[in-house]
């Protein structure tokens, strides 16, 4: 056995943190920045797909390490543990060097939300330049959830930069993008239109001059939960999660959540989605990304219980658990 082959995740029983995930041909999974979608008694997980050479873009003020676009990856699960490879739902755009999705261009963090008034998959995405000036929120829009979607454009929400973002429902049918704003200084919570196309006017400005990136957001209790990162690149930092009585609530800071060896590091991981498990109320799975910034392709996942002690929420780390 080669050492690659060492660190397979072998079992499928449990989620085995950090090592290579393989879905139901053997092939790695590849869903970086990405986030879940259950719909119809199937999870469906979003990502960006990473392949080929990791660059370093020069004459970048940060550690600018990059893959060229290849585009969105889908794939389908009924347990969260086994996964099927639905391909890509929206492929890069080859042709044209000056679109959103030409493979020079930076799409970043996808999630996908259904809306049940419309019947169409929506999903949002970070859409940047090559150098990340553009900072610009990107949507497309699918009949069925497997794709193809179609891409929409990109745009300010409400004329605000929008750079990593997420998306949430609440079970109002209210949507909302919530984004890393003013030079990532701010977050944003922009609620959505009725088709959740676009925002409406309606945006909060939270934790403000905090620099907090990577949001995940959760309803646990009729409270609503937001998990970040802070702000350093590709390098891991330390995570907080801030609770709101609302969406456009005030969003108050609880500190960092996660607990174990290398907590401050975020166990050299990055937030990117928190999954309730359907039918076990209370129980979450937090996804975060622990990124090879020189090597994005062979990046890999931490997938962690999230739990209530106290009435508050904790990270516990966990090499091998199901829920
Ligand atoms: C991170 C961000 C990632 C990616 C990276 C680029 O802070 O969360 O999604 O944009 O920076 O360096």
């Amino acid at each position: 056995m080669t050492a690659m082959a060492c660190q397979v995740q072998e079992r499928n029983d449990a989620f085995v943190q950090g090592q290579l995930w393989l879905d139901d041909e053997h092939n790695m999974i590849n869903a970086h920045g990405g986030g879940l979608m259950y719909h119809d008694g199937i999870y469906y997980w979003y990502g960006e797909c990473k392949q080929g050479e990791t660059v370093l873009r020069e004459n970048s003020t940060w550690e600018c390490y990059r893959t060229d676009v290849v585009g969105i990856s889908c794939y389908s699960s009924k347990d969260l543990l086994h996964w099927h490879n639905e391909g890509i739902v929206l492929a890069a755009e080859r042709a044209d060097s000056m679109h959103d999705l030409h493979p020079s261009m930076v799409v970043e963090r996808p999630k996908v939300i259904y809306n049940a008034r419309t019947g169409k998959f929506v999903m949002w995405m970070h859409i940047d330049s090559p150098d990340y000036s553009k900072a610009c929120a990107g949507v497309a829009v699918s009949d069925s959830p497997t794709g193809q979607f179609t891409y929409m454009g990109s745009f300010r929400p409400n004329g605000e930069m929008s750079r990593d973002q997420t998306l949430f429902v609440d079970d109002d049918g209210r949507a909302y993008q919530v984004c890393s704003s003013e030079d990532n200084a701010t977050m944003y919570v922009h609620l959505l239109s009725d088709d959740y196309l676009r925002p409406t006017e309606t945006l909060t400005r939270n934790l403000v001059d905090k620099y907090r990136e990577a949001p995940a957001v959760f309803k646990h209790g009729g409270k609503y939960y937001l998990l970040t990162s802070g702000c350093s690149g590709w390098d891991p930092n330390m995570a907080d999660i801030a609770v709101a009585d609302s969406m456009l609530g005030k969003w108050t800071q609880l500190g960092n959540p996660c607990v174990g060896e290398d907590a401050d590091k975020t166990f050299y991981g990055q937030s990117t989605y928190v999954q309730p498990v359907v039918g076990k109320p209370g129980v979450y799975v937090a996804m975060f990304d622990r990124w090879n910034k020189t090597d994005l392709p062979d990046s890999r996942y931490l997938w962690l219980p999230l739990t209530f002690e106290d009435g508050k929420p904790k990270i516990i780390w966990n090499d091998g658990w199901m829920f």
